[in-house]
């Protein structure tokens, strides 16, 4: 079965320093080598530190930024070098829900303006009934009865209410892939899950997949199908949420979760490891061998000579970690149940 979204070998890199007519001092690794796979209706997580390329990554899926080497197949389609014309279909399949909805928002159009135009500039309907639909819209938002909001401009409704239109917009195309950039982190708790519950519901209900990038462990824990853990531009780490979670197979993943908050007293006394500490090194220049070596609490002589290739384990689940294989051991399980013998 061909995937919803395919990245091969992608890189984004960034010129540092340079101008019209001085050449470049150096360049920002900002993705550098990633594949990823998303199929039809999933969630994929994308976590990692500020810095290490999550919304580049997405800025890339977008077309926001040129991809400087690699490939992004959409539904079997190349994306990479598309014509105009091709890449506005593929731009109704693919949209961005930003974090901060204020920003993206125009604050001079009312919600019937915001709405109404997507629709009309990929023809989804016709200018007659565009009220009737944007209050449809509205209404799968959960902002009801939508009539009563047609008029107003986005500094008249909440947050979350405002990521609620973020959400309405993007969904007014009929998209199959939403990335959502921190689109939950700005929202309170009780608001975040509102939110939560609504993706997840228009997941069910549209089969839409969503690459889903945020800080937040406790967010992807209950919400993501995968999750993929980014370093420095690279994916380190992927596999089934669940398997992640009971036994990250990176040492940067384990240290990841180890400075998520846990409710839970007994999981709190297990962590063995130390805190993440170091600087992230510069994405401009990157490590040699293991980008984390140098950060790493249980890098060897090898990690900083060799890239290290991918060791899999069941059900997908990979780590980029020399001593993957050796992660049950180097560390104490989440869940005694889900250890391997
Ligand atoms: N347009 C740009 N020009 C130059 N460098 C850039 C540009 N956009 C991003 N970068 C650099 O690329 C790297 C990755 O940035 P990016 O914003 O993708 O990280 P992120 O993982 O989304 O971080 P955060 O969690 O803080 O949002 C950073 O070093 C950043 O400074
Ligand atoms: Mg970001």
């Amino acid at each position: 079965m061909t995937a919803l979204l395919e990245i091969t070998g992608l890189e984004v890199h960034f010129p540092i320093g340079g101008g019209l007519f001085r050449r470049p001092r150096g360049m920002v690794h900002a993705v550098d080598g990633v594949d990823l796979t998303l199929e039809e209706g999933e969630i994929l997580a994308l976590v990692g530190e500020s810095g290490c390329g999550k919304t580049t990554l997405g800025r890339a899926i977008l077309g926001l930024v040129e991809p400087t080497a690699g490939s992004i197949r959409f539904a079997g389609t190349e994306v990479v070098g598309q014509t105009a014309d091709a890449r506005r279909d593929y731009h109704r399949h693919v949209q961005m829900v930003f974090q901060d909805p204020y920003d993206s928002l125009n604050p001079r159009k009312t919600v019937l303006q915001t709405l109404a135009q997507p629709l009309e500039r990929h023809r989804v309907v016709t200018s007659g009934d565009r009220a009737d639909a944007v209050v449809r819209l509205l209404d799968r938002v959960g902002l009801s009865p939508g009539p009563s909001f047609l008029d107003r401009y986005p500094h008249q409704f909440s947050g979350g209410q405002r990521q609620r239109i973020g959400i309405a917009r993007a969904l007014a195309v009929e998209p199959r892939l939403i990335v959502a950039d921190e689109a939950v982190s700005a929202l309170d708790i009780s608001i975040r899950a509102q939110i939560l519950d609504l993706l997840r519901r228009l997941q069910r209900e549209d089969g839409l997949a969503y690459l889903f990038i945020t800080h937040d462990l406790g967010v992807v824990r209950s919400f993501a199908d995968r999750v993929a853990v980014m370093y420095l531009g690279e994916v380190v780490e992927e596999g089934p949420t669940d398997s992640l979670f009971a036994l990250p197979r990176h040492p940067y993943s384990r240290a990841l979760l180890d400075a998520s908050p846990v409710a839970d007293p007994v999981r709190a006394r297990a962590r063995r490891t130390a805190p993440l500490t170091g600087d992230v090194p510069s994405p401009a220049d990157p490590p040699p061998g293991c980008r984390f070596h140098t950060r790493c609490p249980v890098a060897r002589a090898i990690c900083s000579r060799e890239a290290p290739a991918r060791h899999s384990f069941a059900d997908g689940h990979w780590s980029a970690c020399h001593f993957a294989a050796e992660a049950a051991r180097w560390q104490p399980a989440r869940h005694p149940e889900t250890t391997p013998a």
